[in-house]
Protein backbone atom coordinates (compact mmCIF):
# COMPACT_ATOMS: atom_id res chain seq x y z
CA UNK A 1 0.00 0.00 0.00
CA UNK A 2 0.99 3.29 -1.15
CA UNK A 3 1.13 6.15 1.35
CA UNK A 4 0.54 8.67 -0.91
CA UNK A 5 -2.01 7.01 -2.51
CA UNK A 6 -5.35 9.34 -1.67
CA UNK A 7 -7.87 7.92 0.95
CA UNK A 8 -11.00 9.59 -0.66
CA UNK A 9 -11.47 8.63 -3.94
CA UNK A 10 -14.61 10.27 -6.11
CA UNK A 11 -15.49 8.87 -9.30
CA UNK A 12 -17.61 10.20 -12.38
CA UNK A 13 -18.86 7.31 -14.04
CA UNK A 14 -19.00 8.66 -17.76
CA UNK A 15 -19.32 7.09 -21.05
CA UNK A 16 -21.15 3.98 -20.22
CA UNK A 17 -23.86 4.75 -23.54
CA UNK A 18 -20.93 5.51 -25.85
CA UNK A 19 -19.21 2.38 -25.10
CA UNK A 20 -22.46 0.46 -25.73
CA UNK A 21 -23.02 2.50 -28.64
CA UNK A 22 -20.17 1.79 -30.54
CA UNK A 23 -20.46 -2.23 -30.08
CA UNK A 24 -24.31 -1.63 -31.82
CA UNK A 25 -25.94 -2.11 -28.20
CA UNK A 26 -28.97 -0.12 -26.58
CA UNK A 27 -27.05 2.17 -23.80
CA UNK A 28 -28.83 0.03 -21.27
CA UNK A 29 -25.79 -2.81 -21.91
CA UNK A 30 -23.43 -0.46 -21.39
CA UNK A 31 -25.07 0.76 -17.83
CA UNK A 32 -25.06 -3.16 -17.08
CA UNK A 33 -20.81 -3.57 -17.98
CA UNK A 34 -20.53 -0.16 -15.97
CA UNK A 35 -22.20 -1.95 -12.91
CA UNK A 36 -19.39 -4.59 -13.51
CA UNK A 37 -16.60 -2.37 -13.82
CA UNK A 38 -17.98 -0.83 -9.99
CA UNK A 39 -17.54 -4.37 -8.72
CA UNK A 40 -13.94 -4.54 -10.24
CA UNK A 41 -13.24 -1.52 -8.49
CA UNK A 42 -14.50 -2.37 -5.57
CA UNK A 43 -12.05 -5.16 -5.35
CA UNK A 44 -9.07 -3.06 -6.75
CA UNK A 45 -9.89 -0.23 -3.68
CA UNK A 46 -9.59 -2.72 -0.81
CA UNK A 47 -6.51 -3.69 -2.36
CA UNK A 48 -4.47 0.01 -2.41
CA UNK A 49 -6.11 0.91 1.38
CA UNK A 50 -8.64 3.27 -0.32
CA UNK A 51 -11.09 4.60 2.86
CA UNK A 52 -13.93 6.20 1.11
CA UNK A 53 -15.42 5.47 -2.72
CA UNK A 54 -17.43 7.74 -3.61
CA UNK A 55 -19.61 7.26 -6.86
CA UNK A 56 -21.85 9.32 -9.46
CA UNK A 57 -24.35 6.75 -9.91
CA UNK A 58 -27.37 9.37 -10.99
CA UNK A 59 -27.61 13.03 -10.98
CA UNK A 60 -30.35 15.23 -10.61
CA UNK A 61 -30.09 15.83 -14.02
CA UNK A 62 -30.24 12.31 -14.88
CA UNK A 63 -34.08 12.22 -14.69
CA UNK A 64 -34.46 14.28 -18.07
CA UNK A 65 -33.26 11.11 -19.52
CA UNK A 66 -35.59 8.95 -21.56
CA UNK A 67 -37.98 7.02 -18.94
CA UNK A 68 -36.99 3.37 -20.16
CA UNK A 69 -33.76 4.33 -19.82
CA UNK A 70 -34.39 5.71 -16.04
CA UNK A 71 -36.27 2.60 -14.86
CA UNK A 72 -33.79 0.72 -16.55
CA UNK A 73 -31.16 2.16 -14.49
CA UNK A 74 -33.26 1.61 -11.62
CA UNK A 75 -33.76 -1.79 -11.97
CA UNK A 76 -30.38 -2.22 -12.11
CA UNK A 77 -29.56 -0.39 -8.82
CA UNK A 78 -31.62 -2.34 -7.27
CA UNK A 79 -30.15 -6.27 -9.06
CA UNK A 80 -26.93 -4.54 -8.23
CA UNK A 81 -27.20 -3.88 -4.71
CA UNK A 82 -29.43 -6.91 -3.88
CA UNK A 83 -26.74 -9.12 -5.84
CA UNK A 84 -23.64 -7.39 -3.81
CA UNK A 85 -24.94 -7.02 -0.52
CA UNK A 86 -23.13 -10.20 0.83
CA UNK A 87 -19.92 -8.62 -0.49
CA UNK A 88 -19.94 -5.88 1.30
CA UNK A 89 -21.26 -7.40 4.27
CA UNK A 90 -18.47 -10.28 3.91
CA UNK A 91 -15.65 -7.27 3.07
CA UNK A 92 -17.11 -5.06 5.82
CA UNK A 93 -17.67 -1.99 3.74
CA UNK A 94 -20.43 0.45 4.71
CA UNK A 95 -22.92 2.15 2.36
CA UNK A 96 -24.05 5.44 2.61
CA UNK A 97 -26.38 7.46 -0.03
CA UNK A 98 -25.97 10.38 -0.96
CA UNK A 99 -28.93 12.83 -3.05
CA UNK A 100 -32.79 13.85 -2.92
CA UNK A 101 -33.48 10.36 -1.71
CA UNK A 102 -37.26 11.68 -1.92
CA UNK A 103 -36.75 11.46 -5.76
CA UNK A 104 -36.12 7.93 -5.94
CA UNK A 105 -39.27 5.06 -6.14
CA UNK A 106 -40.12 3.53 -2.81
CA UNK A 107 -38.80 0.11 -3.73
CA UNK A 108 -35.47 1.61 -3.88
CA UNK A 109 -35.50 3.79 -1.06
CA UNK A 110 -36.46 0.79 1.22
CA UNK A 111 -33.35 -1.14 -0.32
CA UNK A 112 -30.89 1.24 0.25
CA UNK A 113 -32.21 1.59 3.99
CA UNK A 114 -31.98 -1.83 4.60
CA UNK A 115 -28.39 -2.11 2.99
CA UNK A 116 -27.41 0.83 5.01
CA UNK A 117 -28.89 -0.54 8.34
CA UNK A 118 -26.97 -3.58 7.52
CA UNK A 119 -23.97 -2.46 7.03
CA UNK A 120 -24.02 0.47 9.17
CA UNK A 121 -22.01 -1.31 11.85
CA UNK A 122 -18.50 -1.38 10.05
CA UNK A 123 -15.96 1.39 10.36
CA UNK A 124 -13.61 0.26 7.77
CA UNK A 125 -14.23 1.48 4.04
CA UNK A 126 -17.12 3.18 3.04
CA UNK A 127 -18.87 2.99 -0.37
CA UNK A 128 -21.05 6.33 -0.86
CA UNK A 129 -23.08 6.13 -3.36
CA UNK A 130 -24.67 9.65 -5.11
CA UNK A 131 -28.05 8.78 -6.17
CA UNK A 132 -30.53 11.66 -7.67
CA UNK A 133 -27.81 13.69 -6.69
CA UNK A 134 -26.79 17.68 -7.59
CA UNK A 135 -23.79 19.88 -6.11
CA UNK A 136 -26.08 22.82 -5.99
CA UNK A 137 -29.15 20.65 -4.93
CA UNK A 138 -27.00 19.85 -2.08
CA UNK A 139 -25.79 23.51 -1.27
CA UNK A 140 -29.43 24.59 -1.03
CA UNK A 141 -30.68 22.22 1.07
CA UNK A 142 -28.05 22.85 3.35
CA UNK A 143 -29.08 26.61 3.03
CA UNK A 144 -32.66 25.86 3.68
CA UNK A 145 -31.43 24.37 7.23
CA UNK A 146 -29.65 26.59 8.11
CA UNK A 147 -31.86 29.77 7.13
CA UNK A 148 -34.71 27.76 9.83
CA UNK A 149 -31.64 27.69 12.08
CA UNK A 150 -31.83 31.20 11.84
CA UNK A 151 -35.26 31.41 11.32
CA UNK A 152 -35.71 29.62 14.74
CA UNK A 153 -33.35 31.68 16.93
CA UNK A 154 -30.48 29.20 17.34
CA UNK A 155 -28.11 30.71 14.91
CA UNK A 156 -27.24 34.05 14.45
CA UNK A 157 -26.08 35.13 11.02
CA UNK A 158 -22.77 35.60 11.87
CA UNK A 159 -22.09 32.89 13.28
CA UNK A 160 -22.39 31.17 9.89
CA UNK A 161 -18.87 30.22 9.00
CA UNK A 162 -17.45 27.79 6.24
CA UNK A 163 -17.63 25.08 9.32
CA UNK A 164 -21.32 25.48 9.66
CA UNK A 165 -21.94 24.75 5.92
CA UNK A 166 -19.78 21.48 5.96
CA UNK A 167 -21.81 20.47 8.66
CA UNK A 168 -24.84 20.81 7.00
CA UNK A 169 -24.34 18.59 3.68
CA UNK A 170 -25.90 15.32 2.90
CA UNK A 171 -22.91 13.45 4.56
CA UNK A 172 -21.04 15.43 6.98
CA UNK A 173 -19.03 13.52 8.69
CA UNK A 174 -17.00 12.43 5.56
CA UNK A 175 -13.26 14.15 4.39
CA UNK A 176 -13.09 16.03 1.68
CA UNK A 177 -12.18 13.83 -1.46
CA UNK A 178 -8.45 14.01 -2.21
CA UNK A 179 -8.92 12.61 -6.60
CA UNK A 180 -11.89 12.82 -8.51
CA UNK A 181 -11.27 10.41 -11.75
CA UNK A 182 -13.82 11.07 -14.63
CA UNK A 183 -13.84 8.30 -17.39
CA UNK A 184 -14.76 9.00 -21.03
CA UNK A 185 -12.70 11.89 -21.79
CA UNK A 186 -15.06 14.72 -20.76
CA UNK A 187 -13.40 17.01 -18.65
CA UNK A 188 -16.41 18.46 -16.84
CA UNK A 189 -17.96 18.29 -12.59
CA UNK A 190 -21.64 18.05 -14.30
CA UNK A 191 -22.20 19.51 -10.77
CA UNK A 192 -20.57 16.93 -8.48
CA UNK A 193 -19.32 18.09 -5.02
CA UNK A 194 -18.82 21.44 -5.89
CA UNK A 195 -18.05 22.24 -2.59
CA UNK A 196 -16.09 19.72 -1.36
CA UNK A 197 -14.35 19.66 -4.26
CA UNK A 198 -12.36 23.17 -3.12
CA UNK A 199 -9.04 21.53 -3.32
CA UNK A 200 -9.14 18.00 -5.00
CA UNK A 201 -6.81 16.85 -7.50
CA UNK A 202 -8.46 15.60 -11.17
CA UNK A 203 -7.82 13.01 -13.02
CA UNK A 204 -9.73 12.89 -16.64
CA UNK A 205 -9.03 9.35 -18.11
CA UNK A 206 -10.23 8.48 -21.87
CA UNK A 207 -11.51 5.27 -21.41
CA UNK A 208 -15.73 4.66 -20.73
CA UNK A 209 -16.52 3.99 -17.52
CA UNK A 210 -17.22 0.12 -18.34
CA UNK A 211 -13.33 -0.59 -19.48
CA UNK A 212 -12.40 0.87 -16.26
CA UNK A 213 -10.09 -1.75 -14.47
CA UNK A 214 -7.57 -2.56 -11.84
CA UNK A 215 -4.75 -0.77 -14.28
CA UNK A 216 -7.04 2.60 -14.73
CA UNK A 217 -7.19 3.19 -10.96
CA UNK A 218 -3.72 2.30 -10.48
CA UNK A 219 -2.66 4.78 -13.30
CA UNK A 220 -5.16 7.48 -11.21
CA UNK A 221 -3.48 7.04 -8.45
CA UNK A 222 0.04 7.26 -9.22
CA UNK A 223 -0.71 10.18 -11.19
CA UNK A 224 -2.01 11.58 -7.51
CA UNK A 225 0.53 10.77 -6.10
CA UNK A 226 2.97 12.47 -8.09
CA UNK A 227 0.79 15.70 -7.87
CA UNK A 228 2.07 18.34 -4.84
CA UNK A 229 -1.01 19.70 -3.17
CA UNK A 230 -0.42 22.71 -2.23
CA UNK A 231 -3.32 23.87 -0.59
CA UNK A 232 -2.24 27.36 -0.90
CA UNK A 233 0.37 27.49 1.09
CA UNK A 234 4.05 27.35 -0.06
CA UNK A 235 5.25 23.51 0.02
CA UNK A 236 4.24 19.99 0.48
CA UNK A 237 2.87 17.37 -0.52
CA UNK A 238 -0.86 15.67 0.30
CA UNK A 239 -1.28 18.06 3.06
CA UNK A 240 1.30 16.01 5.47
CA UNK A 241 2.97 19.02 6.61
CA UNK A 242 1.81 22.18 5.35
CA UNK A 243 4.64 24.92 5.80
CA UNK A 244 3.32 28.42 6.56
CA UNK A 245 5.60 31.41 4.92
CA UNK A 246 7.09 33.14 7.68
CA UNK A 247 4.95 36.07 6.23
CA UNK A 248 2.07 34.75 5.75
CA UNK A 249 -0.41 37.34 7.80
C1 LIG B 1 -22.72 7.44 -17.21
O1 LIG B 1 -22.76 7.05 -18.55
C2 LIG B 1 -23.82 6.81 -16.40
C3 LIG B 1 -24.89 7.76 -16.01
C4 LIG B 1 -24.87 9.05 -16.19
C5 LIG B 1 -26.04 7.19 -15.34
P1 LIG B 1 -23.64 7.83 -19.58
O2 LIG B 1 -24.99 7.21 -19.64
O3 LIG B 1 -23.63 9.30 -19.31
O4 LIG B 1 -22.86 7.52 -20.93
P2 LIG B 1 -22.56 8.54 -22.11
O5 LIG B 1 -21.91 9.74 -21.53
O6 LIG B 1 -23.89 8.86 -22.73
O7 LIG B 1 -21.66 7.79 -23.03
C1 LIG C 1 -22.46 12.84 -15.00
O1 LIG C 1 -22.53 12.29 -16.27
C2 LIG C 1 -23.40 12.11 -14.08
C3 LIG C 1 -23.03 10.73 -13.75
C4 LIG C 1 -21.93 10.13 -14.10
C5 LIG C 1 -23.99 10.04 -12.94
P1 LIG C 1 -23.48 12.88 -17.39
O2 LIG C 1 -23.26 12.04 -18.60
O3 LIG C 1 -24.88 12.97 -16.90
O4 LIG C 1 -22.91 14.35 -17.58
P2 LIG C 1 -22.99 15.34 -18.82
O5 LIG C 1 -24.43 15.44 -19.23
O6 LIG C 1 -22.15 14.75 -19.91
O7 LIG C 1 -22.41 16.63 -18.32
MG1 LIG D 1 -22.44 10.83 -19.91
Amino acid sequence: MNELYPKHVAIIMDGNGRWAKSRGLPRIRGHHAGAEAVRRLLKGAAKFGIQWITLYAFSVENWKRPAAEVNGLMSLLTGFLSANRKTLCDNKIRLRIMGRRSDLPDAVNRLLQSVEKETARFDGPQLILCLSYGGREELVHATRQIAAEVQAGTRSPDQITEKTIAEHLYLPDVPDPDLIIRTSGEERLSNFLLWQCAYAEFVFLPEPWPDFDENSLKRALDLFASRNRRFGGIVDRHGSSIVSAPDAP
